[in-house]
């Protein structure tokens, strides 16, 4: 399939869980680009935490800064030498985060995982996260975004894998395993 022209960028969404964060830290020091965590970006505008913004002001005006934050992060990406960016885990279940980076074509990769091994990875990790409330809402959270997440140009199933082979297979469907593939 193509993914379109910039190469020198990756996006990588999925549920709570999924990885992102620890394999988009581990793709971007393997091919010497940028990390931009989107959940970070928008706690440095919002000056407060996920959790605070969710108890606050509650999910639609999270929503709204979290596609503020995308915005302005595919923007300074776009003059990036290479970019890793990663999503929190509804950014791409909205119709407008998906119409923008569909506009842009950077190539999107969906780390997928069975529901109870990314209930246990957001067990084990412990973080706050304000939409895991428990099992069965996740699961259905879960199962409601799937087909969002199957929009993806890429899936990659992180199932049993660790943050090093779930990488290298990424970097190899972005075509940038081989020699001076990262220049
Ligand atoms: C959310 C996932 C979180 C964070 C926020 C909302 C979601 O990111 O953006 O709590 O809607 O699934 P992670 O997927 O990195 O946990």
């Amino acid at each position: 399939m193509s993914v379109g022209h910039r190469h020198k960028s990756a996006i990588l969404i999925g549920f709570m869980g999924a990885g992102k964060s620890s394999v988009g830290k581990a793709l971007a020091g393997l091919l010497h680009w940028q990390f931009i965590d989107l959940d970070q970006q928008i706690q440095l505008r919002e000056k407060r935490t996920i959790a605070e913004i969710f108890r606050d002001s509650g999910e639609p005006a999270f929503r709204r800064a979290e596609t503020a934050a995308l915005r302005s992060t595919l923007a300074e990406i776009s003059s990036s030498s290479g970019a890793v960016v990663a999503l929190g885990g509804g950014a791409f279940a909205q119709q407008e985060n998906q119409a923008l980076l569909r506009d842009l074509r950077y190539p999107v990769i969906f780390l997928d995982a069975p529901v109870e091994e990314l209930r246990q990875r957001c067990f084990d990790e412990g973080a706050v996260r304000p939409l895991f409330q428990n099992e069965n809402q996740f699961r259905q959270l879960y199962e409601s975004r799937r087909e969002a997440y199957m929009k993806a140009d890429f899936r990659v199933d992180t199932s049993g894998k660790t943050v090093a082979q779930v990488t290298a297979e990424v970097a190899a469907l972005l075509g940038q395993d081989g020699p001076n593939a990262s220049r």
